[in-house]
């Protein structure tokens, strides 16, 4: 039995699909953290963010703390909270420092928030129209798995630096980019049985189509396993993978995830660049400490993948994996986690035509992680 669906035309599906909720794109990932300023400059100094926007006591902002960092399409805001009872501290007190708010950049928030609360949404923001001296936004938004929500932005009517409220952030420290354009994907794990429960919901509720599935038979070793689909929007520029855990000898590194995260959420974003040697070299004359990947991956590789432009040599120094698929080939590489809890992560990855997720590294990628989990004492 084929047990992994990689459907063959997802062109066809996405003109297929009842796009109702076009997404022009991920606007910005909101992480709720316990120390933004630390965390804003972590960012820039590591992966090369540049400063952009600002809210805090200086703006009126008497609960919250903003700093707003941009690369090339990819916008985080790093939040933390001067409040101790505050919904950021209580979030940030359960969960540690992690994902609260996906946005969309849409047309019409308010639409959004009406067509998607018709088809099931939980509301978390009713379409609210903010204002400052350069116009308006609308933002509304939707609960998704745990406590993570979707925003909707509507900012067509504004000019401003981010948001109203904001404030430019002038910073004469601003290390150089290295190379990240967009974020790919984000993946979210949810917990036992749950995928389908929330594949179902990116469908129904948002419109999305489901592009790949993968069950245990594919992605499992003898201790950790998993069972994943892809869902991709109408146009195909905003792509979510779900992961729930499967059972095997031991903890699934999805269990773990939610152990520590307190539940269901965001387990990595994946950032695209045009030149992942000159990109992965930086993370790691920065400091960024990746998966480590046995040598003996190299061996066989060339014979799974077949012929590639770049050196195989440079990609073994650094680490970095390589698949293919029907469209081509990508390479991707795996950091370690990015925050005190062994929850959140990075990807980077570039694709030479692959539209997949590096299903061949799987085996790979998962030994080095319960390599891991173990030295955590988590496995
Ligand atoms: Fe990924």
């Amino acid at each position: 039995m084929e047990s992994v669906k990689e459907l063959k035309n997802p062109d066809k599906i996405f003109k297929d699909a009842k796009d109702f909720l076009p997404l022009l794109g991920i606007d910005y990932v909101e992480f709720y953290v316990g120390n933004a300023k630390q965390s804003a400059h972590y960012f820039k100094s590591a992966f090369g963010f540049q400063s952009e926007a600002y809210s805090g006591l200086e703006t009126g902002n008497r609960e919250n703390i903003s700093f707003v960092i941009k690369q090339e399409k990819i916008r985080l805001v790093l939040t933390s909270s001067y409040k101790s009872n505050s919904a950021v501290n209580k979030h940030w007190d359960k969960h540690g420092d992690g994902v609260k708010v996906i946005a969309f950049w849409v047309e019409d928030a308010t639409k959004s928030f009406e067509e998607t609360v018709k088809r099931g949404a939980k509301p978390y923001m009713k379409p609210t129209k903010e204002e400052d001296g350069n116009g308006y936004v609308i933002r509304s938004g939707i609960h998704t798995y745990g406590e993570t929500v979707h925003l909707f932005i509507e900012r067509k009517n504004y000019n401003g630096v981010f948001l109203p409220g904001f404030v430019k952030w002038d910073s004469s420290y601003n290390p150089e980019s290295i190379g990240l354009k967009y974020i790919d994907h984000i993946v979210g794990n949810v917990g036992w049985n749950k995928m389908n429960v929330w594949s179902k919901f990116y469908e129904e509720v948002l419109g999305f189509s489901q592009i790949i599935s993968f069950d245990d038979n594919d992605i499992s070793t003898e201790y950790t396993a998993l069972m994943s689909k892809v869902m991709s929007s109408g146009n195909g520029r905003v792509k979510f993978p779900i992961n729930e855990p499967a059972k095997g000898i031991n903890k699934s590194q999805i269990e773990e995830y939610l152990d520590f995260y307190n539940g269901e959420g965001v387990q990595h974003i994946a950032l695209e660049t045009d030149d992942i040697v000159y990109t992965v070299g930086h993370l790691r004359k920065r400091g960024v400490e990746m998966l480590y990947i046995p040598d003996t991956y190299y061996d066989t590789v060339i014979d799974r993948v077949g012929k590639i432009t770049e050196d195989i040599k440079e990609l073994k120094k650094h680490g970095i994996l390589i698949d293919r698929d029907d469209d081509g080939y990508l390479l991707q590489i795996f950091t370690k986690p990015l925050v005190d809890r062994p929850t959140l992560f990075f990807e980077i990855i570039q694709r030479k035509g692959a539209k997949s997720f590096g299903k061949g590294n799987f085996k790979a990628l998962f030994i080095a992680i319960e390599t891991e989990q173990k030295s955590r004492g988590n496995l």
